[in-house]
């Protein structure tokens, strides 16, 4: 397993690199991506007022920040990727911050949501995951929320194998959930749902649910480019109705774990 130095690393140039567009990832990379906005934003929008204070930590280039701004919260994005952070100040709508997950420069109690739609997984050790989601705590105020993401095992274990057979490791990302070899992407843990829970309630966190984000067509949606309406109508709704079954959670792309500040 590499260490969180050499992740650390990697996530500037994967991130920071001309190779890697986060920006286009939820838009027009594939269909799966926009699915994955959609969701994640009608989860959010479901439980929190509008004119919310929200902290979006590893928002990269503002997606998910310039969304919500435009729905009338006050939005604080940061990302360690400085480039990342560049381009999302361009929107001019919400502030950006170079900074980390696992020490925010946030005030304690000064925001009604922190969202963490990127960071647990490119944190390999459970400390370090831990400090982070204490740390979204932190920041959040009594009774706020915390929106966690997180990537199942078998959805690393499927964009690993497609086409060239099973990857080396992939028994251990299966059963604890190691980053295997291989690939670009600096992987650092990927997640069962139970574990997830596990991960926020140990970090405080109370009502902690999770769902799965993408639901069932998530998966066969990453290998289209584009999807047509009728496609993207009948997910959407597949992933509204079942995404909170438990083994649907596991073959979505992303889970996202729900949960509030005592
Ligand atoms: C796949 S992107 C997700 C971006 C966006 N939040 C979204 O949901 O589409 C993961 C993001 O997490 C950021 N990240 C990685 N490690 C981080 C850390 N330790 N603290 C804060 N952000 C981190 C990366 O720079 C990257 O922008």
């Amino acid at each position: 397993m590499a260490s969180q130095d050499v992740i650390d690393q990697q996530i500037r140039a994967y991130y920071g690199g001309p190779d890697w567009d986060e920006g286009s990832r939820l838009t027009s990379r594939s269909a799966q991506g926009g699915l994955e906005f959609v969701r994640t934003q009608e989860l959010i929008a479901e439980r929190i007022p509008v004119g919310s204070r929200v902290a979006d930590i590893g928002g990269a280039t503002g997606v998910h920040a310039a969304s919500l701004a435009d729905a009338g919260h006050q939005v604080t994005l940061l990302d360690p990727v400085i480039e990342q952070v560049e381009q999302a100040r361009a929107y001019g709508t919400f502030e950006a911050l170079v900074g980390d997950a696992r020490g925010l420069p946030i005030e304690d109690s000064s925001v009604d949501v922190a969202l963490l739609l990127g960071p647990l997984y490119h944190l390999a050790e459970r400390a370090d995951r831990l400090r982070a989601l204490e740390e979204a705590t932190r920041v959040v105020r009594s009774g706020g929320w915390v929106f966690a993401a997180a990537i199942p095992r078998l959805a690393r274990l499927a964009a690993l194998s497609g086409g060239a057979g099973m990857p080396r490791g992939w028994e251990d990302l299966i059963e604890h959930g190691t980053s295997p070899a291989g690939g670009r992407f600096p992987g650092g843990h990927f997640h069962t749902s139970a574990e997830l829970v596990g991960e926020l309630s140990d970090a405080g966190m109370l009502e902690v649910e999770v769902v799965g984000v993408e639901g069932p067509a998530g998966l066969a949606l990453e290998q289209l480019a584009e999807a047509d309406e009728d496609l993207r109508r009948a997910a959407l709704t597949l992933a509204r109705a079942v995404g909170g079954q438990p083994g649907v959670q596991e073959i979505s792309n992303h889970l996202l774990a729900i949960g509030r500040r005592p």
